[in-house]
């Protein structure tokens, strides 16, 4: 069998041999299901989503490609969700738990082993869910719900290096340029988890094009630049907008500073804690717009350029 994994039913395997397949960076098998690349037991997990999910109305799903700010955006929504509950200040629930053990991955977590999960414990309104699928691997599934999607998107050259120390940092691989080349190569061509990049992007794009209610298109370098108005933008589109007083007596700027990659990576649960099988600490490097100059090549970067201008052309979405 080509494929050797428990978590993996029969039937799957069956429609594994009929995808196209290819490897990553590490030699690990990919197929392409539904025009996204899935490594197996992801696309196990998608799946059972698929399958199995029912949504509610009031339901949020934060979405993003991986290393574009979803942990950042996790803990925003959570905050911002979370500030009715005046909470006394040691007792938020983001000072003992990282962004990830609040909001589970459907694909990676609460549906990778089956259909029907538990989801008892997810019970508080609104429910919290998150994802890497594109837009359209979820339209089925959701087509007869209100509940809203927000989705986070980074540059490409910013994205691929933060891939680059988070997957070197995971697998414990020495980090070096042969790794960061494979990676360029696969982002570029497509062949990568979750990709193509671009064709991820543009799902959610156009989704938020059709139904600006229904999805929010958020974009990391301008939660980087005005954290305040983005904050605002994000609370406004969750139905939960700040009040006037709210606003006069520092509320957004609290929460900007409590999800701030300086506070959260320094709590000890983020120092020291593990969520999906990696160390929390990974999950916060620089945070930084534009580090990815200090290690592509100028080559390299007007390569991501063209295929970004070209992909992207005539969708209104721009770099
Ligand atoms: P860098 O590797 O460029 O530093 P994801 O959360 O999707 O895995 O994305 C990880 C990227 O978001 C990393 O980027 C990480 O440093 C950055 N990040 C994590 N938490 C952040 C926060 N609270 N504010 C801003 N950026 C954050």
């Amino acid at each position: 069998s080509i494929v050797r994994d428990d978590k993996i039913t029969k039937e799957t395997k069956s429609l594994i041999s009929s995808l196209p397949s290819h490897e990553d960076f590490q030699g690990r098998k990919l197929c392409k299901y539904q025009g996204c690349w899935y490594n197996y037991n992801t696309l196990q997990g998608v799946l059972n989503f698929q399958r199995g999910f029912q949504p509610q109305d009031t339901d949020i799903i934060l979405a993003s490609y991986p290393k574009s700010g979803t942990t950042w955006l996790k803990a925003l929504t959570v905050a911002i969700l979370e500030r009715s509950k005046n909470h006394s200040s040691d007792h938020h629930p983001l000072l003992s738990h990282n962004p990830h053990g609040i909001v589970p991955y459907f694909e990676l977590g609460l549906y990778i082993e089956s259909s029907s999960p538990d989801l008892a414990k997810y019970s508080s309104v609104p429910r919290l869910f998150s994802t890497h699928m594109p837009l359209h691997a979820m339209h089925k599934t959701l087509k007869d719900s209100s509940c809203k999607i927000v989705y986070v998107c980074r540059n490409m050259k910013d994205t691929l290096v933060s891939w680059w120390f988070f997957s070197c940092a995971i697998y414990k691989l020495e980090r070096n340029r042969s790794i960061l080349e494979s990676l360029f190569k696969s982002f570029c061509n497509g062949t990568f988890s979750y990709g193509p990049f671009w064709e991820h992007l543009l799902s959610y794009w156009r989704g938020s094009l059709e139904d600006p209610k229904r999805v929010l298109f958020m974009r990391y370098e301008e939660m980087k630049a005005e954290p305040h108005d983005q904050i605002k933008r994000l609370a406004d589109f969750l139905g939960c907008p700040f009040t006037k007083e709210e606003e006069e007596s520092g509320c957004v700027d609290e929460i900007s500073d409590l999800c701030s990659l300086r506070n959260l990576s320094g709590l000890k649960i983020n120092k020291t804690g593990k969520s999906y099988n990696s160390d929390n600490k990974d999950y916060f490097r620089k945070g930084e717009v534009g580090d990815s100059k200090n290690y592509l090549t100028p080559e390299m970067e007007n390569k991501i350029d063209m295929i970004i201008q070209e992909k992207l052309q005539g969708s209104g979405l721009k770099f």
